[in-house]
């Protein structure tokens, strides 16, 4: 639609941080190449990455969630899709479930079938897409080995709350009585410091043992492109060191080998500091205007609150109008925004029909542009 010289695309279908990485982290880099630079930066290291980062990274995450993080509980890795990858690797076997609330990052399905195992998605019944702990105890199989999280969640920007952490450990204590296989949580993360009030996010690492916690530096460094992110195994997991130690064969052996080494340097330099950081409010600005927008035609979302997703409920005189294929009416409504030049992802593709997802990382003027589209379409 770019080339067709018909006019600018709105286009909220990707999350690409359009926000430039912090000016420390240049400099950081900058200083890091400069002459001066001792023999062996760029070498391969420990698969799992350099011990003087992991160590940096235990000691922040240590003192975030108040466990005694230790160096060999962190792996380094290729961002957050590359340590799901590893974690799915070292955890799972052929035909083993992993339970997920839904919606959920469509790639997740990717990256069960790439280890033969079954995504097994939970419609929870609270609103604002909370996390519904009973849904998810329902789903639970002899197959379960992984109940994958995502707060603050891609696609509906809920964060899940301490008192709704907590509820599932008590089911997941519960569903591993008598297990000869543990059940892990593996709890994805990347949003978790683009909360737009700055408040802590609740961690599962926080009200669970078996944990293994994922989060990386493309959206709140923005650097997407660059590949960096790390997993903590909880200290308190039963097994967690030989966990945590397949998670660094698995680096290796899936062809990750290590994550970039100069990523992994900058990190200490970077992160902790007040600037260290994209600015969320252009961010916040951006939802806040979209939902506003969307309310006033009669769509229905909880207040933003964090990240760069949106994912409205349409009105309901959108029901039904794209046919038998399309309850909702989300591929309908997708389709005539497209017509105006506008570009969504329909609910669907995220499993969960009459909703569309809109990402907010885009400049203000495509808000507003997008926001005429839909006034057009919803009239
Ligand atoms: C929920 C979620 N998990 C993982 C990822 C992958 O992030 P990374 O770029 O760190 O691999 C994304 C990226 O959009 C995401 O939204």
């Amino acid at each position: 639609m770019r080339g067709d010289g018909a006019g600018p695309v709105h286009d909220l279908s990707l999350g690409n941080p359009s926000l430039e990485p912090p000016a420390c982290w240049r400099r950081a880099v900058a200083e890091l190449l400069a002459d001066g630079e001792e023999p062996g930066r760029h070498r391969y290291m420990t698969n799992a990455g350099f011990p003087e980062v992991r160590e940096f990274i235990a000691r922040r995450e240590g003192a975030r969630y108040g466990l005694d993080v230790r160096v060999e509980d962190v792996v380094m890795t290729v961002g957050a899709a590359g340590a799901l990858n590893v974690l799915f690797r070292a955890v799972l076997d052929p035909g083993d479930e992993v339970v997920v609330p839904a919606p959920y990052f469509s790639e997740y399905d990717h990256y069960c079938h790439n280890h033969q195992a079954k995504l097994v998605p939970v419609r929870g019944a609270r609103p604002g897409f909370a996390l519904d702990p009973e849904a998810i105890e329902r789903a639970i199989s002899e197959r379960t080995r992984i109940v994958l999280l995502n707060s603050p969640n891609n696609p509906t920007g809920a964060i899940y709350s301490a008192r709704d952490l907590t509820a599932l450990g008590e089911v997941l204590r519960r569903a591993s009585t008598g297990r000869r296989r543990s059940l892990w949580v593996v709890e994805d993360a990347p949003y978790r410091d683009l909360v737009y009030d700055g408040s802590h996010v609740s961690s599962m690492l926080e009200h669970h043992d078996q944990v293994a916690f994922v989060t990386s530096h493309s959206k709140d460094l923005g650097l997407a492109g660059e590949r960096i992110g790390y997993i903590v195994v909880s200290p308190r997991a039963r097994g967690g060191d030989l966990l945590a130690r397949a998670a660094g064969f698995c680096n290796r052996t899936l062809g990750f080998v290590n994550a970039p080494a100069l990523m992994q340097r900058a990190l200490p330099h970077v992160l902790g500091r007040p600037e260290g950081r994209v600015d969320v409010e252009v961010y916040a600005a951006n939802c806040r205007a979209m939902a506003q927008g969307l309310r006033e035609l009669g769509f229905g979302l909880e207040p933003p609150r964090a990240g760069f997703f949106l994912f409205p409920e349409l009105p309901a005189t959108w029901t039904g109008r794209g046919g038998a294929d399309d309850p909702g009416g989300d591929i309908a409504l997708t389709d005539a925004l497209r017509g105006q030049r506008t570009i969504v992802v329909p609910g669907t593709a995220f499993g969960v029909p009459g909703h569309l997802r809109l990402s907010m990382c885009v400049v203000p003027p495509v808000v507003e542009a997008a926001l005429v589209a839909f006034r057009a379409v919803c009239a």
